[in-house]
């Protein structure tokens, strides 16, 4: 059985681009692969986070994991500060990556833009998402499009690895979904849609309230034509909610085309919002049981403990590999 790893940062409540691009994915995944899944907290914190609204965040994050339909009986879910072989297997891909090749990364470089203090953990994120993938021979990484670069460093990387001290590593492959896999912000359309932006109606998050979201979805900004047309380059806020429209009903956009042919934005719009509610309302009733359950720990503890074993065992074959030792041979 192929391995698959992924994570979703607590960075804030995830929204429909990371559920459409990602969560969705791992959901169908499960059943195929073995699979770890991923509450990567040590990468929140390479932008300032309140400790209250992190905590919370992680404790969140889980139970949407679970709400959305990851199945603790098929899937491994834990929290990456519970596993200290990422930290350490970090540090050591660290030692290999080049600052270079870390300062060409366009997430680094959109994170940072103007801003007068950034933490050396932004910069160095990606040695540890590596680590995060790595350390559980993962063959597959299903996740957003804004990622594939990540992706590619750490197979650089594993190869840079395998050539300076024996085979060791397997060479992931990113698995980007066809569509969905960057969904716009609904406040400017040119932007992805990202949980910590902080214009709060440029994403909507899967515990958004009815209401929000209808909000948010009428106050997307679109364009004067009025016609409910799939036109990237000239209509990109249409384009985006064609694309989120078209994923979460299950219609083609030639379908919604037609459907919305001679109709305004108004009904288009209101249509969207009460798929995305209808979408989420069973995800938001899960999680608030979920919330209120001791199954969130249970699952967490195991989720820790198995994959301790399996990353602190591939921690100390890379140990090894590189002489950081005391044996004599
Ligand atoms: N807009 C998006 N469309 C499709 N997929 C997306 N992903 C993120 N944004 C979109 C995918 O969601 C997964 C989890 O992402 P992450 O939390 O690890 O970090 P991110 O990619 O930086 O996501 P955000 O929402 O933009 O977080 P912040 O605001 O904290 O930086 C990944 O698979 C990602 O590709």
């Amino acid at each position: 059985m192929k391995t698959i790893f992924s994570g979703i940062q607590p960075s804030g409540v995830i929204t429909l681009g990371n559920y459409i691009g990602a969560m969705r994915q791992f959901v169908e995944l499960q059943h195929e692969y073995q699979c770890y899944f991923c509450i990567v907290n040590q990468h929140a914190i390479t932008v300032p986070q309140d400790p209250k609204e992190l905590r919370k965040n992680i404790r969140s994050l889980a139970a949407l994991y679970l709400a959305v339909g990851i199945d603790p009986d098929k899937a491994t879910l834990f929290i990456q500060s519970e596993v200290p072989a990422h930290a350490q297997a970090g540090w050591i891909l660290q030692c290999l990556a080049y600052i270079g090749e870390l300062e060409r990364m366009t997430q680094f470089k959109d994170k940072s833009a103007g801003k007068e203090a950034v933490s050396a953990g932004l910069l160095t994120y990606p040695p540890l998402m590596a680590a995060d993938i790595l350390l559980y021979k993962t063959d597959i990484v299903p996740v957003g499009e804004d990622q594939k670069q990540h992706i590619e460093l750490t197979r650089d990387l594993a190869e840079r690895f395998n050539k300076r001290y024996g085979d060791i590593f397997t060479i992931p492959e990113a698995r980007i979904p066809k569509i969905g896999a960057r969904i716009m912000s609904l406040a400017d359309p040119a932007k992805k849609m990202s949980k910590s932006d902080p214009n709060q109606k440029a994403f909507i998050t899967l515990l958004d309230e009815a209401k929000t979201i209808e909000k948010k979805i009428k106050s997307a900004v679109t364009d004067s034509e009025g016609t409910v047309r799939y036109d990237k380059e000239t209509k990109p806020g249409i384009a985006n909610l064609l694309n989120i429209y078209s994923i979460l009903a299950n219609k083609s956009i030639e379908q919604l085309e037609q459907e919305y042919a001679g109709k305004g934005y108004g009904e288009f719009k209101a249509d969207l919002a009460q798929v995305v509610i209808d979408t989420l309302a069973p995800i938001q009733e899960k999680y608030y049981n979920l919330m209120e359950s001791d199954l969130l720990d249970r699952v967490l503890d195991e989720g820790a403990e198995k994959a301790n074993k399996v990353a602190s065992e591939m921690l100390k074959k890379m140990e090894n590999a590189m002489g950081l030792s005391r044996k004599r041979k």
